[in-house]
């Protein structure tokens, strides 16, 4: 019996017999001579049918397998520098080949596809190499984000979905009927990582966030993945020099596992090499000034109008990007106008129209990939701030609960994962990033 191998392994197994297992990503007919390019989820490896070496009615189907049709392949491998393939290099020669399923005609083809036809087909889409690429280093980037924070003595505690009151703001919530009340699909996991924060010190949430946003941009999902840290005593600086170590990791773990997707993404990573601490920091008024200057200095009248910008109003897409043009690396925004950010943001002393909140912006037009702050400590003032959200302060009264019953400076952020994986793969759309995306208009599949 030939060893079962996943083909990410293939070196290791020259001039022994082997058996592969998985879909047909191509097959081209050379007569006597058969190469399936055969992938089983790890990778894809050139196998050759070759007539004399084989059974003939087994020829004879190598000769029919249609792509994406599942077989069971054994043969020995051999180096080939020609061979191609994911890692590539080698290739096998087949003694036998059982035939699982023969696959009807694929709809996915080498052609070109809409995107709305490949979002249709999202189920099947996965198998592609791009899409395969993506979604490993998606799987990369989460392990790399919880093993630094396993590692540097934060705890992961769950936070619940369905919640009875909103997170972030009042203005993007999913209503759920919960037995006749009202309840909501969780914004953020912040409010709960700050309870737990006080039982644990310093904690993580990982799971799904919604957003019932109106807003059809290539960088917002309705359904999303977050990570968001939460640590007691810490303060606005000691959390920018937490994350900027913390997404260095993350960036430099997926340079140094995944060179062969990132080739597959085309993905040029020199700016993803000087992902390192420390980064840059300005705040929300350097920004203001910076930004207005390039406007008045600009000569195109559109280019005018979208860097303009006035004080107190959020950043669009624009502005992000040309703050992280100023730069090499990601950047931190900090100090913030309290208009536009949550409740539960910190005031600066002596400044209470701007709070300690923090955005880091990555480079090449990707724009805000985490958001964070100092949170309110102070019972009444964080009570005032809870009467502004509306939403009745019955379902915040445990919140407030945490600012009466040993109330510490604290801080966290979250950073969204989509946005992080299309920064790092270098894509152009968030839809890509997330296995099956959530849109205004699509939930299928
Ligand atoms: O800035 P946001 O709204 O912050 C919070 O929710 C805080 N409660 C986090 C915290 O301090 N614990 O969201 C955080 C990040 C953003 O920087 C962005 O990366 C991502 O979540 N994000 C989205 N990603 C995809 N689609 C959307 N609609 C997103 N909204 C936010
Ligand atoms: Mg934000």
């Amino acid at each position: 019996m030939a060893t079962i191998i996943s083909i990410q392994n293939i070196a290791q197994y020259e001039g022994q017999e082997v058996t592969l297992r998985g879909w047909v990503y191509n097959r081209t007919d050379k007569g006597k001579l058969q190469f399936i390019q055969m992938r089983d989820g790890t990778g894809i490896a050139q196998c050759v049918a070759f007539k004399k070496d084989m059974d003939e009615s087994q020829f004879e189907v190598a000769g029919k397998l249609t792509q994406e049709s599942s077989v069971i392949i054994t043969g020995s491998v051999r180096k080939d520098e020609r061979a191609p393939g994911i890692p590539g290099g080698f290739e096998v020669g087949i003694k036998t080949l059982e035939l699982i399923q023969m696959a009807d005609e694929y709809p996915i083809t080498p052609k070109d596809h809409g995107v709305e036809f490949l979002m249709d087909n999202r189920h099947l889409w996965l198998r592609s190499s791009r899409q395969w690429a993506i979604i490993r280093i998606r799987a990369t980037i989460i392990s790399a984000m919880r093993n630094w924070l396993d590692n540097d003595g934060y705890m992961l505690v769950d936070t619940p979905i369905i919640t009875p009151s909103a997170g972030e703001d009042s203005t993007s919530l999913f209503e759920l009927d919960y037995y006749e009340e009202k309840a909501y699909l969780a914004q953020t996991g912040q409010l709960y990582n700050e309870a737990n924060m006080a039982a644990f010190g310093k904690v993580y949430s990982f799971g799904p966030t919604f957003r019932a946003e109106k807003s059809k941009t290539r960088r917002h999902l309705m359904e999303f993945w977050m990570l968001e840290p939460e640590m007691a005593f810490f303060s606005l600086e000691d959390l920018m020099d937490m994350e900027q170590r913390f997404i260095s990791h993350v960036v430099q773990t997926v340079l140094d596992k995944h060179q062969a997707e990132l080739k597959i993404l085309e993905r040029d990573t020199s700016s993803l090499e000087r992902v390192l601490p420390p980064f840059p920091r300005i705040s929300y008024d350097e920004c203001v000034e910076r930004l207005n200057k390039l406007s008045d200095e600009a000569t195109d009248p559109e280019q005018k109008q979208l860097l303009h910008i006035d004080w107190g109003t959020d950043f669009g897409s624009p502005h992000e990007t040309a703050v992280a043009e100023m730069f090499d690396k990601p950047v931190f925004v900090y100090n913030f106008p309290s208009v536009f950010k949550a409740f539960y943001m910190q005031p600066v002393e002596g400044r209470p129209e701007v709070c300690r909140s923090v955005d880091l912006l990555a480079p090449e037009g990707y724009g805000e990939v985490t958001g964070g702050s100092e949170r309110i400590s102070d019972s009444a003032l964080i009570e005032k701030q809870v009467k502004k959200m509306g939403l009745g302060r019955e379902a915040y009264a445990w919140y407030l609960d945490l600012r009466r019953y040993g109330s510490v400076p604290h801080a966290g952020f979250g950073i969204g994962l989509e946005r992080t994986v299309a920064w790092i793969c270098g894509l152009p759309h968030i839809r890509e990033t997330i296995p099956y995306a959530r849109f205004m208009n699509r939930k299928y599949p």
